[in-house]
């Protein structure tokens, strides 16, 4: 049988996103048409689960205001908020228990005492879930981990696996001095119970540098190795690429790059780029490989490439924007004026 339950871990200050950041956690960012995390929960909710607990430590009340029935994504949503950070594994941790002691004396009692699936809440992939959970049955594992391939894998875990999918060696950001290839952990695990009762309770701890090693070297840890799509929209960079591959045909769903709710001048030349609802952009203004958040504004004959520009943000007319900036929420950049990577 499947698992019904999932965690999910969507805690984290997304310091890499900022000034996106500052108003609302990352996962509450709109991917194309949806916040990040219905996404996240779309993709669990079609393999079967229906219950996910939400892991959360900043702007916890973001997730309340935009789910408030506690249904997101075809799932039922609730959520562990950490009175402080305590790692992902530690995270893990304290929200299986929170659910357990929610769950009480329910029928079903603790749904986190069978195999159950857990993610990094940023997380978008077409990679097929039943493959991963077939994996783990078949080799009896305590701990399935998704690889995906990846030619510079510094800023990811690196996991090195046998032709039977044992893992035995993770490497969380190996520091080469040069890029390393390879299989990298795309921070979607399918886990039993008894990897929780590996984790000490009260003080934070990393599940890719202390759990993960410690279930390698009982030779318990297991990788399914997957090319599907797949992709951590964590950074500017990779922020603009998720929306810009939901609206070209590289996922297994595409979707409307312009909201039926945006104005776009049919004198402006948008290309490879998504405008969100209420969002304004005017004659002869040039559009590429950018994002305009809800709200947003490019006035005429602006040139914005690669940029996102946030909720309410104004591109005066003229303006130009480049190199992966970040535009936060309500800022101006004024007619005429140049912006070159990083944020404002
Ligand atoms: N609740 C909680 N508490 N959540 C946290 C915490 C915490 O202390 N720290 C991070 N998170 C959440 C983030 O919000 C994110 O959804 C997820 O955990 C992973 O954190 P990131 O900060 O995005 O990690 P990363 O991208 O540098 O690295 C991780 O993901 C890579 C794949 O995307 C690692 O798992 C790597 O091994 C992996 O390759
Ligand atoms: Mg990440």
């Amino acid at each position: 049988m499947s698992p019904r339950s999932a965690l999910v871990l969507a805690g984290g200050l997304g310091t890499r996103l900022r000034p996106l950041t500052e108003q609302r956690p990352k996962q509450m960012l709109p991917i194309v048409d949806r916040p990040m995390i219905e996404h996240v929960v779309a993709k669990l909710a079609a393999e079967g689960v229906d219950d996910v607990v939400l892991s959360l430590g900043y702007r916890p009340d973001a997730f309340g205001l935009a789910y408030p029935s506690g249904r997101c994504g075809g799932a039922g949503m609730r959520y562990a908020t950490e009175p402080e950070p305590l790692g992902t594994a530690g995270a893990l941790l304290f929200a299986a228990r929170r659910a357990a002691a929610d769950n009480g004396m329910a029928v079903g009692g603790d749904p986190f005492s069978e195999t159950f699936w857990a993610l990094n809440g940023d997380v978008l992939t077409d990679a097929p879930l039943s493959e991963l959970l077939a994996l783990h049955r078949a080799r009896d594992a305590e701990a399935t981990i998704l690889t995906i391939p990846m030619a510079d894998a510094s800023r990811y875990g690196l996991v090195e696996s046998d032709d039977s999918g044992r893992v035995s060696q993770f490497v969380e950001k190996p520091a080469t001095g040069g890029a390393v290839s390879g299989w990298i952990n795309a921070g979607v695990y399918v886990l039993e119970p008894s990897v929780l009762a590996r984790i000490p309770p009260g003080r934070p701890v990393s599940m890719e540098r202390e759990t993960f090693a410690a279930v390698a070297a009982d030779g318990a840890l297991y990788a399914l190795r997957s090319d599907a799509y797949w992709i951590d929209a964590g950074t500017p960079a990779s922020y603009l690429q998720a929306n810009i591959d939901l609206i070209s045909g590289r996922r297994e769903i595409t979707l409307d790059a312009l909201s039926p709710r945006a104005v776009v001048s049919p004198a402006a030349d948008v290309v490879g780029s998504v405008v969100m609802e209420r969002a304004v952009v005017e004659a002869g203004a040039c559009l590429r490989g950018s994002v305009v958040l809800p709200g947003g504004r490019i006035g005429a004959g602006a040139v914005v490439d690669d940029s996102v520009v946030g909720y309410d943000a104004v591109v005066g007319p003229g303006a130009r924007l480049g190199g992966f900036t970040l535009l936060g929420d309500g800022e101006t950049v004024a007619a005429g004026e140049s912006l070159r990577g990083g944020c404002r």
